[in-house]
């Protein structure tokens, strides 16, 4: 195990030279000794550059990075002591996996036994012991970055940054690297700032999430707590699918996740505490545990229901039925930044 280390960003802005507003716009965030804090938004959202404010490579206009209290605003990034990985593997292509991994240690002077004895036990670490005298091209995608992983937290760094790593690696390959990833934060107890705009990794690798959107962070929580109580229509529909229909007032909106919509008959009458809008059928979706049911409101707000494979479905594609939810499993959200969230990549 590692020592843990706090990371605080205070009223951080960035305008990058010419640019009319701030890609990172009076951004605050504390980060906990071994947290993992994933920042989670759409393409352009000022994820990337807030990292780089972390990680040193892109220097504030005005605010401030701390690491356990101590102020590294001015601090050149060699001298930061922090690992970084990237989507695009970086790695030396004439070194072998060994050489690449041990590249790092080199740098500070560690002595040769000791070089051998820490490049071992963390390619070990990403199951690549068997790869050490290869060279990166004869190395997969998958395991390329997983030596840049190894080299980036071979010297102990006091925590990991990483920017859409898994982003250049087909489905089946980023599943796998997901879990390693999340092996490799407990294993080394390390705090882990982690990027993406999948909003499935952020959710199954979080400690939190930082939502961000137009370079401000909309909302920090807990996987759990931004599902069930996003503070804006932004953040419901960055995290997961919802109904989403006309609110009590201006400006709000009603969310209801897809697995508290039941469906009934259109005759049927709603139990106390129960609401229910008519609703067409639109498509019928197959899912492994789960059906998931397109619906259409009059009005035009369309919605899903998730219904347990186990249980029959008794309607059809095209039927008018009764979707069904608890008053309390509905939830009234700002419309805020509704203009911008569209491009999710
Ligand atoms: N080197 C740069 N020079 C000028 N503008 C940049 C630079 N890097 C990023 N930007 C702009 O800053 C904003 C945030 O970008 P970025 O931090 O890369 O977002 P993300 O990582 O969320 O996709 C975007 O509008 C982007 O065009
Ligand atoms: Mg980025």
């Amino acid at each position: 195990m590692m020592k843990k280390h706090s990371i605080k960003i205070s009223n951080a802005t960035r305008y990058y030279p010419g640019a009319a507003k701030p890609a990172i716009d009076d951004v605050s965030l504390d980060i906990a000794p071994g947290e993992f804090m994933t920042f989670l938004g759409p393409s352009g959202s000022g994820k990337t550059t807030l990292l780089s404010i972390i990680a040193g490579f892109v220097t504030l206009s005005a605010g401030s990075v701390e690491i356990d209290g101590q102020d590294i605003t001015n601090l050149k990034p060699h001298k930061r002591d922090l690992g970084v990985v990237f989507q695009q593997y970086a790695l030396f292509p004439h070194m072998t996996v060994s050489q690449n991994v041990a590249y790092p240690l080199r740098q500070r002077g560690v002595s040769k036994a000791e070089i051998e004895k820490k490049v071992r036990h963390v390619l070990d670490l990403v199951q690549l012991g068997d790869f050490a005298h290869r060279l990166p091209r004869q190395l997969s995608g998958g395991q390329q970055q997983r030596v840049a992983l190894a080299r980036a937290v071979v010297y102990e760094p006091r925590a990991l940054l990483l920017d859409e790593p898994l982003g250049a690696l087909d489905k089946r390959l980023r599943d796998r690297l997901q879990l390693e990833i999340a092996r490799m934060h407990r294993e080394l107890g390390m705090t882990f700032v982690f990027v993406t705009h999948d909003q499935e990794e952020a959710l199954t690798l979080s400690d939190r999430i930082a939502v961000f959107n137009n370079g401000r962070i909309v909302q920090i929580g807990t996987p759990t707590e931004l599902y069930q109580r996003p503070n804006s229509l932004f953040v419901a529909r960055f995290l997961g699918e919802s109904t989403v229909m006309e609110g009590p007032n201006q400006g709000t909106s009603i969310i209801v996740r897809p697995e508290h919509i039941s469906l009934k008959g259109l005759a049927n009458n709603c139990s106390e505490g129960e609401l229910s809008k008519p609703a067409r059928i639109t498509d019928i979706a197959f899912a492994g545990a789960h059906l998931k049911v397109g619906l259409a409101f009059a009005g035009g707000a369309i919605g899903s229901s998730l219904i347990t494979a186990g249980n029959p479905l008794s309607f059809q594609r095209g039927e008018e039925v009764l979707a069904v939810w608890n008053r309390e499993n509905q939830h009234a959200v700002a419309n805020e930044n509704v203009a911008a969230d569209s491009a999710a990549g």
